[in-house]
């Protein structure tokens, strides 16, 4: 992975030095005395983070900030000032520096702070890349993850799509089972042929025969013209149905037989049709109870789970919703043709932190509707993150009526407030206390009862992206 390069700006050769050593294992680092060299080896070197003391020669570390956001707009600045005074932590933020470090520090905080923007960076990296990935594989359609686990359903797809056997893909509703079932489609031999979706659960049942397998003139009254259903309409391609679970158990027995000898009969007909398709299903529910209550044929449940795929649900793979989100962001900017700055860390986190019930369908429409409330060159923050998913727990205040509802809305009102200010003293728990003019530990005490302390945006593990 490419290292981050680092500016040291100190007119102290000995804070160079110690600044010097401290990165030098992780990062490449640059070191000058003044502001004005600052600017110069901003415009001349590809700098990723600056580390910026105030009081130069020459030329304030203030207005050097300026002149270096002037020439590059995204590198990160943390000021490393000698003076604890809270003011002008504030003004640093707001001139456009992502944190502020009080000398002497200790070398872990330093190290902290520092890892905690060249992390983002790299995710910013990550999301390009994985972008110029999916340029480049434009047909490998645009499923997003880097867990392990999801690595493993893309090596699996792509094993199973060069084949023609039957696929059961399961997960709750939202996790992608249809984007999975129509990557195998695309990957494989028939991606020239139709995908043909059937959602069974949308279908009333006495409509169901004649959807899949089509009528015969004079089936039944109003059927005035033979008419070719789903399976023959996908000939040499590939059905997925959706919802199988839903199925009626007459309509199960054909199936089997389809899967089975690759024929059927039309509703109102005798004459064999024979098809070359391949069957993929999904459920979220789990079918091995509906089959021992004997809804589901146990003979087609083996029939179809050949290869069964498995998804999991979105809040056991966190370390994508950092992915996705950007990813969505992107996405719905375009389609709505709208310039939105990104998300800052700490929404992030918070988006993290939610249990995401309705998977990535729910995260991704929270994002569209995001985009569309955000003003143009804005970035969105927590402010703008929903209280249901700031806070889950205030959902239940909508419906009133409990005895601890005043305890509920106080939390949820603490939990808005603190996230608010800590975003905005960009997670420098002594800057927050100072501003909300608490002691420190009472803020970290609260943080914990609250379940904010492990939501610093640099607390979140990193591993690679993997995309299909
Ligand atoms: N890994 C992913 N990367 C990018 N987009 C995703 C991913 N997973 C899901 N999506 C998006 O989330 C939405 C829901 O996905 P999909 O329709 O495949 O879910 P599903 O499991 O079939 O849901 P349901 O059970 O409700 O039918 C779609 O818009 C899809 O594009
Ligand atoms: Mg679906």
């Amino acid at each position: 992975m490419k290292r981050s390069i680092v500016l040291i700006v100190d007119d102290d050769p000995g804070v160079r030095d110690t600044l010097e050593t401290i990165l030098k294992d992780c990062y490449e680092t640059v070191s000058v005395s003044n502001g004005l060299e600052a600017i110069e080896v901003v415009k001349s070197m590809p700098i990723d983070l600056v580390l910026m003391d105030i009081n130069l020669p020459h030329m304030d570390g203030f207005k050097a900030m300026g002149e270096i956001k002037k020439a590059d707009n995204d590198v990160g600045i943390l000021v490393v000032s000698a003076t604890d005074n809270a003011q002008k932590a504030v003004h640093a933020l707001n001139i456009g520096a992502y944190d502020y470090i009080v000398k002497p520090f200790e070398t872990e905080d330093l190290l902290l702070k520092v890892r905690r923007y060249a992390d983002k960076l790299s995710l910013k990296r990550d999301v390009l890349f994985l972008k110029e990935e999916l340029r480049k594989n434009l047909g490998y359609g645009e499923i997003i993850s880097r867990t392990p686990v999801m690595r493993k359903v893309f090596e699996l797809v792509k094993k199973v799509s060069a084949t023609a056997s039957s696929v059961l893909i399961t997960g709750e509703s939202g996790t992608g089972k249809e984007l999975i079932a129509r990557a195998i489609q695309r990957l494989g031999p028939r991606k020239d042929r139709p995908f043909i979706a059937v959602n069974c659960g949308a279908v009333p049942a006495e409509l169901m025969e004649s959807e899949l397998f089509g009528y015969e003139k004079g089936a039944f009254t109003g059927a005035h013209a033979t008419r070719i259903g789903k399976f023959e309409y996908a000939d040499g391609g590939t059905v997925f149905l959706d919802e199988v679970s839903t199925l009626p158990l007459h309509l199960q027995a054909k199936l089997l037989r389809v899967l089975q000898e690759k024929s059927f009969e039309r509703v109102g007909g005798n004459r064999e049709i024979n098809v070359d398709i391949r069957v993929l299903a999904a459920t979220n529910i789990n079918i091995e109870e509906a089959v021992k209550r004997g809804r589901f044929r146990e003979d087609l449940y083996y029939r179809l789970k050949v290869v069964p795929i498995e998804l999991p649900p979105l809040r056991d793979r966190k370390e994508d919703i950092p992915l996705l989100a950007e990813y969505f962001l992107e996405r719905h900017c375009k389609k709505c043709n709208k310039t939105v700055k990104g998300i800052s860390g700490a929404a992030i986190s918070l988006l993290s932190q939610y249990p995401w019930p309705g998977n990535v369908r729910e995260l991704e429409n929270l994002i569209e509707r995001l985009v569309v409330l955000a003003k143009d060159g804005s970035e969105i923050t927590c402010d703008d993150i929903p209280l249901e998913v700031v806070c889950p727990e205030a959902e239940t205040l909508k419906f009133g009526g409990e005895v601890e509802d005043f305890r509920k809305a106080t939390r949820a009102f603490e939990r808005r407030f603190i996230i608010n200010i800590l975003t905005k003293a960009n997670w420098n728990r002594t800057l927050a206390s100072d501003i909300m003019k608490v002691h420190r530990n009472t803020l970290l005490h609260k943080m914990k009862e609250l379940g904010i302390d492990n939501l610093h945006p640099s607390r979140r593990g990193r591993t690679r992206i993997a995309g299909i």
